[in-house]
Order: structure tokens, then sequence, then C-alpha cells
């Protein structure tokens, strides 16, 4: 027979479990935000639309392709680290997105031409 004290000592650790259950879970896995479908980006250069979800979707790409930090920094934002002005190590964040884009469009077949990407 189960006494009305191991009953309690039972449900007391079970409350415990359940806790520190959801403690883990909270902390092992950050809320990833929204992928972006499309992302307009506004500059001096001229509107460029990036099919953001296209690039995966359509032409078969990984997020490490251009988001190459993510494994050892959980962020997608390129900017917090690739600021307005840069150097030969860490090229700005324009430099950044012409290098990336640019770069494997030469080689994948995407529009290099300054209008096909500047283009609004
Ligand atoms: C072809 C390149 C490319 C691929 C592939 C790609 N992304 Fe992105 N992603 C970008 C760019 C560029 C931005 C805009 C970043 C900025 O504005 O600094 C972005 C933005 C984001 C953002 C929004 C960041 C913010 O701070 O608003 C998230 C989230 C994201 N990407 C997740 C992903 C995930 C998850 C994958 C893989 C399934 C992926 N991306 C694949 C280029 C790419
Ligand atoms: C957490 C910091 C961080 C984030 C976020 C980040 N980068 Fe970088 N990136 C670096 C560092 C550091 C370097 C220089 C060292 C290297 O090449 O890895 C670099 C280098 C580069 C280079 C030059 C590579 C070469 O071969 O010359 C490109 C292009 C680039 N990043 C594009 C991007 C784009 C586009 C994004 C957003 C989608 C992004 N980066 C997000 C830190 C970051
Ligand atoms: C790793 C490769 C890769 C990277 C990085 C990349 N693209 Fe592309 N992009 C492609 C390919 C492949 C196509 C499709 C070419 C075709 O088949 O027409 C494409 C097509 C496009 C197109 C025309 C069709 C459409 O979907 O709108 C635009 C605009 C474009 N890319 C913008 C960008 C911008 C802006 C960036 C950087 C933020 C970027 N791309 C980064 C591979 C890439
Ligand atoms: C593959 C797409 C693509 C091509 C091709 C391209 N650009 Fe860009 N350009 C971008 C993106 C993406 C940005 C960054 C927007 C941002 O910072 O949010 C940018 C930014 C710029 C800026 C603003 C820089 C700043 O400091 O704010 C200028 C100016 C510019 N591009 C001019 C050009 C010229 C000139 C050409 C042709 C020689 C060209 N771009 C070709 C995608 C492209």
């Amino acid at each position: 027979m189960t006494s009305q004290r191991d009953l309690k000592v039972a449900i007391i650790l079970m409350i415990i479990l359940l806790v520190t259950g959801f403690i883990c879970y909270a902390s092992f896995s950050p809320p990833t935000p929204d992928e972006p479908i499309r992302i307009m980006f506004q500059n001096k250069g001229g509107k460029v639309l990036f099919t953001h979800s296209g690039h995966m979707e359509d032409y078969g790409l990984d997020c490490l392709d251009c988001h190459h930090n993510i494994e050892d920094d959980d962020t997608y934002n390129c900017s917090e680290c690739h600021e307005s002005t840069g150097d030969e190590d860490l090229p700005s964040r324009a430099d950044a997105f012409h290098i990336q884009c640019q770069g494997c469009h030469e080689e994948g077949g995407g529009p290099v031409e300054c209008n096909s990407c500047h283009a609004l």
C-alpha cells in the first residue's frame, strides 16, 4: 500500500522533473526568428528585392551558404558584424553583400549587372 507520504514525495518529484525539463527545453532551443520570405534592401544604389525563400526552395541553397557564421554565432543579421565601414579583414556591410551576392551569381548564373539587382 502506498502511504500518503510516499504519494506526496512522488508528486513533488514529478513537479521538480517537469520544471527541470521545461527549463532545459527553454534554454537549449533559443527561438529562431521567422525566416523572411523576401527582403527589400533600401540603400543609396537603389532598392534591391531579395527573394530569401526562393534562394532556398528554387536555387537549392543552404543557410550556411550565406549565414557563414551561424554555427558559432546564432545571429542571422549581417550588420551585427559587418558594419557600415569595414577593413581588409572584415568587409563593410555593402562590400559583404556585393562579394557574397555577386560572387555566387558569377558562378551560379544569377544577375550581376548593377541594375538587375538595384532594379527599383
Ligand atoms: C542566398 C543567401 C541566403 C540564404 C541561403 C539564407 N539567407 Fe537568411 N538572410 C540572408 C540575408 C542577406 C539576410 C538579411 C540580413 C541583414 O539584413 O543583415 C537574411 C536574413 C535572415 C533572417 C532575418 C534576420 C534579421 O535579423 O531580421 C533570418 C531569420 C534568416 N535569414 C534565416 C535563414 C535561414 C534559417 C536560412 C536557411 C534555411 C537562411 N536564412 C538562408 C541571406 C540568406
Ligand atoms: C557573427 C559575425 C558575422 C556575421 C553575422 C556575418 N559575418 Fe561575414 N564575416 C565575419 C568575419 C569575422 C569575416 C572575416 C573572416 C572570414 O572570412 O571569416 C567575414 C567575412 C565575410 C565575407 C568575406 C569572405 C571572403 O572570402 O572574402 C563576406 C562576403 C561576408 N562575410 C558576408 C556576410 C553576409 C552576407 C552576412 C549575412 C548574411 C554575414 N557575412 C554575416 C563575421 C560575420
Ligand atoms: C550561393 C549563391 C547565391 C547567393 C549568395 C545569392 N544568390 Fe541570388 N541567385 C542565385 C541563383 C542560383 C539565382 C538564379 C539564377 C537563375 O537560374 O536564374 C539567383 C537569382 C537572383 C535574382 C533574380 C531572381 C530572383 O529570385 O529574384 C536576384 C534579384 C538575386 N538573386 C539577388 C540576390 C541578392 C540581393 C543576394 C545577396 C543578398 C543574392 N542574390 C545572393 C544564387 C545566389
Ligand atoms: C547581386 C545583387 C547586386 C548587384 C549585382 C549589385 N548590387 Fe549594389 N547592393 C546590393 C545589396 C544587397 C546592397 C546592400 C543593401 C543594404 O545594405 O541593405 C547593395 C548596396 C549598394 C550601395 C549602397 C552602399 C552603401 O554604402 O550604402 C550602392 C551605392 C551600390 N550597391 C551600388 C552598386 C553598383 C554600382 C553595382 C554595379 C557595379 C551594384 N551595386 C551591383 C546588391 C547588388
